[in-house]
């Protein structure tokens, strides 16, 4: 059977509707890889995936990532007792990448929504490879050039401005690292690196690189760029984490949202 194929925003997304068993053979694979690099996102409504099917999926695609502590499965809530790394996952409340502070990023993220929060939660998603061809060719290779310092501790003050020391010097265990901030994709394909881990375009004095920083945030999160998923229990989205960003709109920590995410290897390198 074909997939029933519809695009929801001209620059990003595309919901996708089939059967689940023909979903699981992995017979669909290398469309739907393909269908990931050219849309960021891709929506599979009401699918209602058990955890054991979703590694199943995950693995139908590529190379399954294991999550720090080696599950297969993670539990992204803001509910400590459900997840007691809750606390890192308030940086996901801004434009971000996941895996900034890894040279090979991971390739893609699946999330499968099983309690929702009465109010916000929504996922939005923005395509940095469209925020890149869109930009001016002058700018696009002055960009090129550039090189951004990426670290977890500056995302820290997005979520509390006032950290005790500890937290702030906890943070700052997990390092920096430089990246381009525009990837060169073997593909051929380019576009921008940015989120709430960016702090420092190298030679580049602080107001001049905070100021550019939020311009290009700004562009890459313009409406024609964003596609916001209204999530229903479900629900199964998957991103192509090399080529958009993407933030959860605040929801109340207690609302008991849950959310069960699978991560594929990433299998190219920022360059
Ligand atoms: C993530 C993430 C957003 C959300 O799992 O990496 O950013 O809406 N999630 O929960
Ligand atoms: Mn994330």
């Amino acid at each position: 059977m074909a997939l029933d194929i519809k695009d929801l925003k001209p620059r990003i997304g595309t919901e996708i509707r089939c059967n689940k068993d023909e979903l699981l053979s992995g017979e669909h694979a290398a469309r739907l890889r393909e269908l990931l690099e050219q849309r960021g996102v891709l929506v599979f409504p009401e699918i209602d995936l058990d955890d054991s099917e979703q590694v199943a999926f995950t693995r139908s695609l590529g190379k399954l990532a294991p999550e720090m502590q080696g599950q297969e499965i993670y539990k992204v809530t803001l509910d400590g007792g459900a997840n007691a790394r809750s606390a890192y996952l308030k940086g996901s409340m801004y434009w971000h990448i996941d895996g900034t502070m890894n040279d090979v990023p991971i390739l893609a993220s699946i999330l499968s929504a099983k309690v929702l929060s009465t109010e916000g939660g929504q996922t939005e998603f923005c395509n940095t490879y469209a925020a890149y061809d869109d930009l001016d060719p002058k700018d696009q290779q002055a960009y090129e050039k550039l090189r951004v310092t990426h670290s977890a501790w500056n995302s820290l003050f997005y979520y509390e401005p006032e950290p005790p020391l500890e937290m702030l010097e906890q943070m700052m265990t997990i390092g920096d690292n430089e990246l381009p901030l525009v990837w060169k994709h073997r593909s051929g394909r380019k576009s921008l690196v940015l989120g709430c881990t960016a702090y420092d375009v190298a030679g580049m004095d602080p107001k001049e690189s905070a100021r550019l920083l939020v311009k290009l945030r700004d562009w890459a999160t313009q409406p024609d760029f964003v596609y916001r998923h209204e999530w229903q229990v479900g629900d199964l989205v998957i991103w192509d984490n090399t080529g958009t960003m993407h933030r959860a709109t605040p929801y109340d920590p207690a609302s008991g949202r849950m959310m069960h995410r699978t991560k594929l290897e990433g299998e190219e390198t920022f360059a």
